[in-house]
């Protein structure tokens, strides 16, 4: 009976999609094959147990590898278990971005859902859906509402990936304080402990794979623990009494993802997950503007200013106006102030039940700074650092959000600094995902975007909820300014690109000029201590490299005058019409072109890691027969990451369709290129 149901939903939720419905036998191995016919994941019941397996050209990608779930006060769902059901369909639709990488996404896949029960009294039924893409595969698990099933407590998932290559992984370790925050490290497969996912692998051939999840709303954050077989196995986030997930029938997993590729350049922008996310629910998205901003932020983490209040506190409304009126004078649209509120005196990191989000500093008069923004068309930014105390944000949250949307404030920064919540449950965990949902669709209501710092990671929820613009969730510029290691190394973008951006934007923060942090304390660090460890130009050459639609001009405004290449961080867009990465290599260089969304002109950032490098870079994607000028921002003679970071050469040059660039970067260099029609 629940099988006809789901099929039935099926027939009405697709238009267009071809549906068909077959009974398999419990020994059949049943099929789904990519529209391009290279993908194939075939699913078999093997002793009573359900395993899949993919294959990509006919070449295996994932072993078999087992399916089925633990549960707290009741067998697992593994055993015994009868393919009862099998339907299938094909989708093939484009749909279009309020704004993204790219502005218009296909959604091509074949669809194979199988219909399990549970030999034995219990008889307990489930779905495995999956959906197989060009780009990857995705599948999720489905608990329809039975009687053998109702509220349930998930000790584990037992999802595995079987690995058919001792593949080289960058990866980033799972259950340590400090969240995402750690340089990536690149071992073979069967050496991982356990992991966070985007998890990149290179197999020894060459073939891209990355599993990650799409779609996390309700349940805890999916985690890789690996084994010497090279068998990664999900592990789940925990709330504080060890269950994993809380639920109750009907209820879905989100989808777990294998994306592939057959270079590394090939992974971006990867709109996998984004597929597989429910479509926008919001009606009217003309509120939502992706834009650059400034902020009262890098004197904080340099020194020379402070979140709480004193001499030199940073959120003074003085100081707010000086933001302001630079950021009206350059064409940025907001203006972020960190240290505005209440409770940030003593040690913040323990403030989680005592910060206000509505009652501001005495020296900082938020609706006067409010409205001087607003007539300078430009937008205060609030700032919501929470310090983990969930309990405390929530119960202010609406008052905190009519209270911006009354000023007119259309953009929350929050932050999540701790790594358990009061109650002991894990950052990543269920109870965290919801509050981090609860969020989104609050600030919906309220008209306001988000930018999360310690943030859930990534799973396309933007798709959904395009008010929920960006977030960091991975070391970003800010441990140049105090990080014990000194920073991060010239190689940490170059692998971030491949890594952490293919789950969604980041707000990295780049363009830092000051790359010496000489403000801090009158003369330039030295090498060892905590500084930026780029070119200047390589600063630039973020803007393009690192999507996001919210981007910050993160130095001080000072930094910025008298500096011929601050022109760039002026012109660069923060929505793009498309995307193309025309070269790359993890962890060793990348470069990118993007198209400015309802624009002709065309951007290409290049980074490089601590080597020297020239890229030789055809320009066909322009429009044949027109002409263009480059206005190239490039490593300057003698520029070096660690020696002589500054020198920066601007020059324009005419060129079109047939042209190629001959891109000289230094060893932690870059290079920044705006391409105009010429006028
Ligand atoms: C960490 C965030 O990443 C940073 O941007 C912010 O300034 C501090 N927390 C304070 O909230």
């Amino acid at each position: 009976m629940w099988m006809r149901y789901t099929i039935r939903r099926f027939t009405l939720a697709v238009t267009g999609a071809t549906l068909i419905a077959a009974t398999a036998s419990a020994q059949d191995q049943v099929r789904v094959a990519s529209p391009d016919g290279r993908n194939e994941v075939t699913v078999e019941i093997r002793e009573g147990k359900l395993y899949y397996s993919l294959q990509r050209d006919g070449r295996a990608v994932l072993l078999p590898s087992q399916l089925g779930f633990e549960f707290r006060g009741a067998q697992p769902l593994r055993d015994g278990l009868r393919v009862v059901e099998t339907a299938r369909k094909t989708v093939d639709q484009t749909w279009t971005q309020v704004w993204g990488e790219v502005a218009r996404v296909r959604d091509y896949h074949h669809e194979l859902r199988l219909a399990v029960v549970e030999d034995g009294p219990a008889g307990r039924r489930f779905a495995v859906v999956f959906r197989v893409f060009n780009d990857g595969v995705g599948f999720r698990y489905e608990l329809p509402e039975q009687p053998g099933l109702g509220a349930f407590e998930i000790t584990e998932e037992l999802t595995e990936f079987a690995l058919a290559d001792d593949a080289r992984a960058w990866w980033i370790p799972a259950f340590r304080p400090n969240r995402y925050e750690y340089l990536y490290r690149a071992s073979p497969v069967s050496t991982l402990d356990t992991v966070h996912t985007p998890l990149t692998m290179e197999f020894r051939d060459g073939l891209q794979v990355v599993i990650h999840e799409a779609n996390l709303t309700d349940y805890a954050a999916m985690n890789l623990a690996g084994s010497p077989d090279r068998k990664l196995r999900a592990t789940l986030a925990p709330w504080a009494d060890g269950v994993k997930v809380r639920g109750r029938t009907p209820f879905v997993t989100p989808w777990r993802t294998i994306q592939l590729a057959d270079r590394a350049a090939d992974l971006a922008p990867s709109v996998l997950g984004l597929n597989l996310n429910p479509p926008n629910v919001l009606e009217n998205t003309e509120w939502i503007r992706p834009m650059k901003y400034v902020g009262i932020w890098w004197g904080m983490h340099i020194g020379i200013m402070t979140w709480g209040s004193g001499p030199k506190h940073g959120a003074t409304t003085e100081n707010a106006k000086r933001y302001i009126d630079f950021a009206a004078a350059n064409g940025f649209g907001g203006v972020l102030v960190e240290g505005w509120n209440r409770g940030w005196d003593g040690n913040w990191i323990e403030n989680g039940d005592v910060f206000s989000f509505t009652e501001p500093y005495p020296d900082f008069d938020l609706p006067a700074v409010a409205a001087y923004a607003s007539e300078r068309g430009v937008e205060l930014i609030g700032h919501n650092e929470t310090s983990m105390g969930i309990e405390n944000y929530e119960r202010q949250l609406e008052d905190a959000f009519a209270l911006y949307e009354s000023l007119g404030m259309s953009a929350v920064k929050t932050g999540y600094v701790g790594d358990l919540t009061r109650e002991g449950d894990a950052h990543h965990g269920q109870y965290m995902v919801r509050h981090w949902r609860k969020v989104i669709e609050t600030a919906a209501r309220y008209g306001i975007m988000i930018d999360a710092h310690e943030p859930i990671k990534d799973t396309g929820e933007r798709r959904t909820y395009p008010n929920m613009l960006t977030r960091e969730g991975a070391r970003g510029q800010e441990y140049n300014a105090w990080s014990a290691d000194g920073g991060n190394p010239p190689e940490h973008e170059t692998i971030l690109f491949f890594t952490r951006l293919l789950a969604g934007p980041m707000d990295f923060t780049p363009g830092i000029f000051d790359i010496l942090i000489e403000r801090a304390s009158g003369t330039p660090r030295r090498p060892e201590e905590p500084r930026v460890r780029t070119t200047l130009a390589k600063q630039l050459a973020l803007y393009v490299v690192i999507y996001s639609p919210l981007q910050m001009a993160a130095d001080l405004p000072e930094s910025y005058v008298d500096q011929p290449a601050f022109q760039f961080i002026r012109d660069v867009p923060v929505d793009w019409e498309d995307t193309r990465v025309l070269d790359g290599k993890i962890g060793d260089y990348v470069v990118v072109a993007r198209q400015e969304r309802d624009g002709e002109s065309w951007y290409v950032g290049a980074i490089t890691d601590e080597e020297a490098r020239t890229l030789e870079v055809p320009l066909s994607f322009l429009v044949p027969g027109r002409s263009y000028v480059a206005e190239i921002y490039a490593d300057g003679p003698g520029a070096h990451w660690l020696r002589n970071p500054l020198p920066i050469e601007i020059s324009e040059r005419p060129v079109d369709a047939g042209s190629r660039l001959t891109l000289s970067l230094a060893p932690g260099g870059g290079q920044a290129i705006r391409i105009r029609p010429a006028r």
